[in-house]
């Protein structure tokens, strides 16, 4: 009866949906058929607002007007309830009163700042990334804004490459469940409702492959290698019900992806069945011309529109052109109707016809203005994202005990990084006149933790980018009346983002000399890098006894810090790129395909595929991350040794808390297909679970394997597995591990 009564309920409920769809859709073609070929061109045109800009931007002094007139369909960068107010009211008085989209780059939160998405994904935790994405959401839609440009979803093997620090790092599996998560997060409960705000997958596609890491870059990849690791976590941003794409800036094999007829319309609109719309970038629909892919802005125009891009990001080449090219027959009428109802249907689902205001709500906007939740979710999420890269004799946590005199411990803090605050926001956040209450730095933090009776020392010693040595003095004075040092070093905000790929990923200006002079000084040395990507830092990787990886923590950096140097929180943050141990090795990633002739150790070099001045191993594999605590890893078993088509095999293994700190490790799965008719990885992730152990306690962690999961394209771009014998790992990062072994037999 309650079985009954819950399907009863369903087919209601998908009958009010559908019937809700049916009177959005044929408002929608209401609407279109009233509108002319200008309007509709007016639709497919975004614009910046000309109070901040993200890309170059072009002054338009007749904005207001174009967007009284109906030529504006969307704005970018125009926010705050009371400014986007004023414009809806513009796009109002237009002759059909539809009402304007607000999109805005929400990448790690809005007013409060979360860790940067690359830090995020170091945490491996789903729920509280998507609790993240979640409450940038609330936050941004308070403001007015309707749509977020994230998730970036793009799939990053390469360091130099600076917006690596947007994404979540190089596995495709793990970028999946990121991707699908913070749709989720950002969608919230669906559209219409105030706190929910469009997603949108970017870059389509491949643009985390761009040659040589350098931004806005070609990319030339198999199709088989687009379909296998670049195009997955795009694939769940759409089964996930992302609102939007966005193609990205890159040719991919010659062709530039906003005039890519098959990733846009085969790809996205076909085969994945998405039924919302495609942004371009910024000015890429211009951009084809540099590409020398079309003679000017009115083919870029026609190119743009008949591959599936729906909307212009500033190009003002759609609203220049669309219109005169339809007159002439060279782009159909169908094309813009296509396109046009894909925006009008979202802007219906977002509610903005039935109260265009809706959004724009200045007493919602107070309310979240500072949210105590808030503040303390990016707290949480900071912690959890930071890695301990290394420590030896147990330096940390700090401990009183540990110290010369345990009543008065003295501590010296140096490094530009120290008393920063906006540094920690990193790329793609927004400063806030009071950001210096709301963030916390590092020496705050610290100062408001220490034990009574500590002695704090601070020195700067040097910028981020400095070339001068003139404050090692003070520092080294410091560091010489300290039992301890903590250094904090890295990149600048602005060092790893849009734009800012760097042929050396080396830590900037002076500040590894800086750590060799503190360490000369024999005093234990901890170091707590701040990075938007991975660096490299073989010096101190080989000589400081502490490393934690701190990246750009957003608001509650400093909190999080504290939380992890006094070991109120134990790391549990495991690394989501490889780390290189130098440029050379790039791009660097675990899921290699192993040669014909791999090298047996690291001193191989008889005719194998090495490097003879470089081992062939990253500085940090791809999962890795310590713990105060140490788990051990035993009991590896499979429930059969044969996996049949339609069967599961259960993969068992026992993790054990060792250490002396209850702690929370993440327990990953490899596999390796042995042989395959095309070459498969060494290793690919497949599933992970997270486990929260108290000291002493041990835990069977069980993992369910399918077919399904062992499927991959073959030469011919079907998506199946293929009998024949598998290995499995399991362990806490993708290098080691326990090893097992089964058959896939049909
Ligand atoms: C260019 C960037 O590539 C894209 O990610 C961003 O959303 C737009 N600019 C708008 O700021």
């Amino acid at each position: 009866m309650k079985r009954n009564f819950s399907t009863i309920l369903a087919i209601l409920l998908f009958q009010l949906v559908s019937a809700q769809r049916g009177t959005i859709d044929q408002r929608v073609d209401s609407l279109l058929r009233l509108m002319t070929l200008e309007e509709k061109a007016g639709q497919m045109n975004q614009y910046n607002g000309p109070w901040a800009a993200t890309g170059p931007l072009t002054n338009d002094d007749q904005l207001l007007d174009q967007i009284k007139t109906g030529k504006v369909g969307s704005m970018l960068n125009a926010t705050g309830a009371a400014r986007t107010r004023e414009l809806q009211a513009l796009a109002l008085q237009s002759r059909l009163k539809i009402p304007l989209l607000f999109g805005q780059d929400v990448i790690h939160g809005y007013r409060t700042i979360f860790p940067i998405p690359l830090a995020e994904a170091a945490s491996w935790d789903l729920p509280a990334i998507e609790r993240s994405a979640r409450i940038a959401a609330v936050e941004a839609a308070a403001a007015g804004i309707h749509w977020t440009f994230a998730p970036m979803v793009d799939i990053a093997r390469d360091p130099r490459w600076g917006r690596v620090m947007e994404g979540a790092g190089e596995d495709p599996l793990l970028g999946s469940l990121i991707s699908a998560a913070r749709v989720k997060g950002f969608q919230g409960k669906g559209f219409g409702q105030t706190d929910a705000v469009m997603a949108c997958a970017k870059h389509f596609a491949a643009y985390g492959a761009a040659v040589g890491g350098r931004d806005y870059n070609s990319v030339d990849m198999s199709e088989r290698q687009l379909w296998e690791t670049y195009l997955p976590p795009f694939e769940a941003a759409a089964k996930a019900g992302v609102a939007t794409f966005m193609n990205s800036f890159n040719d991919l094999n010659g062709i530039p992806a906003t005039g890519n007829d098959y990733l846009q319309k085969t790809v996205l609109k076909g085969k994945w069945n998405f039924k919302g719309f495609v942004v371009s970038d910024w000015g890429s629909v211009g951009e084809m011309i540099s590409h020398g892919y079309v003679q000017d802005s009115i083919g870029a125009a026609a190119a743009a529109a008949k591959a599936g891009c729906d909307m212009d990001m500033e190009s003002r080449a759609f609203i220049r052109h669309l219109p005169a090219l339809v007159k002439a027959g060279k782009v159909k009428m169908p094309v813009l109707d296509e396109a046009v109802r894909r925006i009008l249907r979202k802007k219906f689902e977002m509610g903005l016809f039935d109260d265009s205001f809706r959004y724009s709500n200045e007493q919602r906007e107070k309310e979240q203005w500072n949210n105590p939740a808030h503040l303390e979710a990016a707290r949480d999420i900071a912690r959890k994202s930071i890695v301990l890269l290394k420590n030896e004799n147990s330096s940390l946590p700090l401990r009183k005990a540990w110290f010369r005199d345990p009543a008065k411990p003295v501590i010296a803090m140096v490094g530009p990084f120290v008393k920063a605050k906006s540094d920690h926001l990193g790329f793609w956040s927004y400063d806030w006149p009071d950001d210096s209450l709301r963030i916390s730095s590092t020496w705050e933090a610290v100062q408001r933790r220490a034990w009574p009776g500590t002695e704090l020392l601070y020195a700067r010693g040097c910028g981020i980018s400095d070339s001068s040595r003139a404050g090692f003095a003070e520092a080294l004075q410091m560091a010489t009346r300290a039992d301890i040092v903590i250094v904090t070093i890295g990149e600048a905000r602005d060092m790893s983002g849009e734009a800012k790929s760097r042929s050396s990923i080396r830590l900037p200006g002076v500040q590894e000399e800086m750590v060799k002079a503190l360490v000369a000084t024999g005093k234990p040395v901890v170091v707590l890098i701040h990075a938007g990507r991975p660096l490299v830092f073989n010096w101190i990787r080989e000589n400081v006894p502490a490393i934690v990886y701190a990246w750009w923590l957003g608001t509650r950096a400093g909190d999080a810090i504290a939380d992890v140097l006094f070991g109120d929180y134990n790391p549990s943050g495991k690394l989501p790129m490889t780390f290189p141990r130098s440029e050379g090795q790039i791009p660097v990633y675990y899921n290699y395909f192993n040669t014909g002739r791999p090298a047996k150790n690291e001193n191989d070099l008889n005719y194998v595929s090495a490097y003879t001045d470089l081992p062939n191993s990253p500085a940090y594999p791809f999962g890795y991350g310590l713990s105060y605590t140490r788990f051990a890893y035993s009991n590896l078993s499979l429930s059969e040794p044969v996996l049949r088509s339609k069967g599961r095999i259960r993969v068992n293994v026992t993790v054990r808390n060792e250490g002396d700190y209850a702690g929370e490790e993440t327990v990953q799965l490899y596999i390796r297909d042995r042989v395959g008719s095309v070459v498969r990885p060494v290793k690919e992730l497949k599933q992970f679970q997270k486990v929260l152990l108290q000291t002493g306690e041990s835990r069977t962690v069980t993992f369910t394997l399918t077919p399904d999961e062992l499927r991959f394209y073959d030469a011919q771009l079907r998506y199946r597995y293929e009998p024949g014998d598998f290995d499995v790992f399991v362990g806490g990062s993708s290098a080691g591990g326990l090893q097992a072994a089964f058959a896939l037999k049909p």
